[in-house]
């Protein structure tokens, strides 16, 4: 038959899979419930959103927690769906020690690169077979574009060399596993260039970087779909695939800066916003396609919009509504838009 409807038996792993694997983020929380049956219906992929960072998994020095990253590996193999482990070097969620000594000042770099040598190792090598895709750095370029690596603690005290390090721990932990470098706002072209001319650098020396993760933290405003396409052809010049990390389509445009919620804001989802969202998804989701060759994958930042970090972020207690299932985990107007080719 001809329904509308999307086949109740059909999910968007099964549109996709002459395309790319789907997957999404999840946490400790998501991997049971309705929404456990939702993502083992739509997605052959899952990314956990928190519990590999370091901070969560590594809290102390000599102790690991591994409880929450353990069931989402377990939930993943259980029910077939491929890992992204996500992320084994990132300037957020830090666990308090890693920068400092015990009496409190501030590391050198040969004991930096020994922690993160020791972290790498560790935690690649317990999910070895299990997870084959890593995002081994995360978001090293700096927001200025007159800069180029982010000034964080891990430049700070390491320079360039904790990105090559890291890359280079992660290979040789598990060399089968497929490393990405992984960034936002890579389709503006300063910042896109900027990207570029690392991952050009890296590959030139060398290094076993294979593959650029663009976040896709994107909204009904941007990128265009020019600036999607070159962003793709760019670094897929490199040598190197590309995928989709943590997409997400913001009703309102980016913002640079954390702000309050302002007392006359509205945050209304309205048929207008529901519309323009889906066309959005709909274009981003023809481009994908276009590129199958080189977009090996295509993950959400979260299931529905019941749950996602946008709600927080960067402006708290104002509601967002980015993904193609909605608060009751139904599918929304983006959905049909997505699997309607
Ligand atoms: C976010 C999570 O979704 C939130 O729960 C957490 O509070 C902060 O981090 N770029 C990334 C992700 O690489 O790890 C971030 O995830 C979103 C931006």
């Amino acid at each position: 038959g001809s329904s509308r409807r999307p086949a109740a038996d059909k999910g968007l792993k099964d549109y996709y899979k002459d395309y790319f694997p789907v997957g999404v983020a999840v946490g400790p929380q998501s991997i049971k419930g309705p929404e456990a049956a939702l993502i083992k219906a739509q997605f052959n992929s899952v990314t956990p959103e928190n519990a590999m960072k370091m901070g969560p998994i590594h809290p102390e020095e000599n102790r690991y927690f591994w409880t929450d990253a353990d069931a989402i590996v377990d939930f993943a193999q259980a029910n077939k769906l491929r890992v992204r482990g996500h992320t084994l070097c990132w300037h957020e969620q830090t666990p308090k020690w890693l920068f400092k000594d015990a009496q409190g000042k501030q590391v050198s770099k040969d004991v930096l690169l020994a922690r993160l040598k020791s972290h790498i190792e560790t935690v690649v090598k317990r999910y070895k077979g299990r997870i084959y895709a890593w995002d081994v750095v995360n978001e090293a370029i700096d927001d200025n574009p007159q800069a180029f690596l982010r000034n964080s603690e891990w430049y700070q005290i390491c320079g360039e060399d904790f990105i090559v390090k890291a890359f280079e721990y992660a290979h040789a932990a598990d060399p089968k596993a497929v490393l990405f470098y992984n960034d936002y706002n890579t389709e503006r072209p300063e910042k896109r260039e900027r990207v570029y001319r690392l991952l050009k650098k890296l590959k030139d020396a060398g290094v076993p970087v294979h593959g650029v993760g663009l976040q896709g933290h994107w909204s009904i405003f941007e990128p265009t779909e020019q600036e999607l396409r070159t962003a793709i052809e760019q670094f897929a010049s490199l040598g190197l695939q590309v995928q989709i990390t943590e997409l997400d389509v913001s009703v309102y445009p980016w913002e640079k800066e954390r702000r309050a919620r302002r007392p006359d804001e509205s945050d209304a989802y309205t048929p207008e916003l529901e519309q323009k969202q889906a066309a959005q998804y709909q274009m981003f989701f023809r481009v994908f396609r276009d590129y199958k060759k080189h977009l090996t994958g295509v993950t959400f930042w979260n299931v529905s919009d019941k749950y996602t970090w946008l709600d927080t972020y960067p402006v708290p207690g104002r509601k967002n509504y980015p993904l193609l299932f909605d608060q009751n985990l139904q599918p929304k107007k983006a959905y049909q838009a997505v699997v309607k080719f």
